[in-house]
């Protein structure tokens, strides 16, 4: 394994450290002793750096570059972004954005023009009036649960969190300092939560709880049923604030409508929503998220913009402004093609007879079971990377609940997935 690992720390042994290799294949111990040993005797860094984790994705990404980059013939399905370009009136919007002259700092909340379009945008979606001054705008979707870490945890604090869910809630609820508490999500209740097993789980050291639908990695989506069985049980702790991670609420299958927390006013002044542009108007370079805050806790979360990053990016944010008010008609095609893959990825991986494949109800990824090959997901992707070119992730960067799944991105086109599954059909 290479030495070049820069300044970054060593990260939990269900993630990598962000360098070129993968490293869950190969953990270098006594090189990890001889860095954390070395940056605490020379440079005291904060002992909470060892908190953080990181999202495998990335490093498999780099992978699987690498590999490609050496004429490897690769199929990525590792990756969590549309493969779509961004729709072609945003980047004219950018582009006048930039001759325009919009080139300085604005306000760190965001512009106004780009929040009173998230508020109408929502008020199409769901009905609900949102004022703009409860709307944050910020660099992608991500700020948002470090914010909602760094405001609701501390020593003596717990948060829930979906397990499996996006590597990020645990890495950044460790770093605030509150104790992690994985909510188990299972293959037999649909990866859905289960009421029970949530409510089982709440204390009174409870002061954030992570809801992510649909769900990154598996895929599911939860209905309005099964939302207001979860409002319910959440009515009846009002001193738990709610951070609802809501940023694949226009991918979903069949027709369906999303059931957002924001439609619930008994929540409402608790709850904040994690919503952007990354997935839905294929913008994960532009870093543009959204997020809707309570009254009570917006200035803290707008300080730590402020101190984070001034504001977000001018030119997105115009950009941001088209792909809400603009032609929707690019996403729905784009929409329709996820759907399309859905379909087909779902259908041939469990003709593959070994792997049992859940169907997704919305986002983009598929989270099958490969328990039958008697070896763990990190074996399972390790072999399909290097022995057959495929790019996916095990299920085991998303928690500890899912050793036995691997999630594969049907961001590809068909013909992609089609190669990838035949290949995989060869472990
Ligand atoms: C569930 C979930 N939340 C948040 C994010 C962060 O999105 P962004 O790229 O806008 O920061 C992602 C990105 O993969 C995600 O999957």
């Amino acid at each position: 394994m290479g030495r070049t690992r820069g300044f970054e720390p060593p990260t939990s042994g269900t993630t990598s450290p962000r360098s070129n290799q993968l490293s869950y294949v190969r953990h270098d111990f006594i090189g990890y002793f001889f860095i954390i040993f070395g940056y605490i005797k020379i440079m005291q860094v904060s002992k909470r750096l060892f908190e953080l984790e990181t999202e495998t994705a990335f490093s498999i990404l780099a992978k699987a570059n690498m590999l490609q980059s050496e004429g490897k013939d690769i199929v990525n399905l590792g990756i969590g972004q549309p493969d779509f370009p961004t729709p072609s009136n945003i980047l004219e919007a950018a582009k006048k954005a930039i001759i325009d002259g919009h080139h300085g700092y604005t306000p760190s909340n965001g512009i106004l023009p780009l929040r009173e379009a998230v508020s109408e945008n929502i008020y199409n979606n769901y009905q609900v009036s949102i004022n703009p001054d409860n709307i944050l705008i910020t660099p992608g979707g991500k700020p948002v649960i470090f914010f909602s870490a760094l405001i609701f945890g501390d020593e003596n604090k717990e948060i829930i969190y979906p397990d499996p869910g996006f590597p990020i809630y645990r890495s950044m609820i460790k770093y605030s300092g509150a104790k992690p508490v994985p909510l188990n999500l299972d293959e037999e209740d649909n990866f859905e939560i289960n009421i029970d097993k949530l409510e089982s789980l709440i204390s009174k050291k409870t002061s954030l709880i992570i809801i992510n639908n649909p769900n990154n990695p598996t895929g599911s989506f939860m209905k309005e049923d099964k939302i207001f069985k979860l409002v319910s049980l959440l009515e009846k702790y009002p001193n738990i604030a709610i951070l609802s991670d809501e940023i694949y609420s226009k991918i979903i299958f069949e027709n369906l409508e999303m059931p957002s927390l924001l439609k619930y006013e008994s929540i409402r002044n608790r709850l904040i929503i994690l919503e952007g542009w990354s997935k839905t108007y294929c913008m994960t370079g532009w870093r543009l998220g959204w997020s809707v805050w309570p009254k009570k806790i917006i200035d803290y979360a707008n300080k730590l913009c402020v101190n984070d990053h001034s504001c977000p990016n001018s030119i997105s944010q115009y950009a941001g402004i088209e792909a809400l008010k603009g032609s929707q008609e690019e996403v729905k095609k784009i929409i329709d093609e996820f759907e399309r893959r859905k379909d087909f990825i779902y259908k041939e991986l469990n003709k593959l007879g070994k792997i049992t494949c859940f169907k997704p109800g919305g986002a983009f990824y598929a989270f099958p079971n490969i328990s039958k090959f008697n070896m763990s997901g990190e074996e399972f992707s390790s072999i399909a990377l290097n022995e057959h070119g495929v790019a996916i992730v095990p299920g085991s960067s998303f928690g500890d609940s899912a050793n036995d799944f691997v999630r594969l991105s049907y961001a590809n086109s068909i013909e992609n997935i089609e190669k990838a599954v035949y290949r995989l059909s060869k472990i």
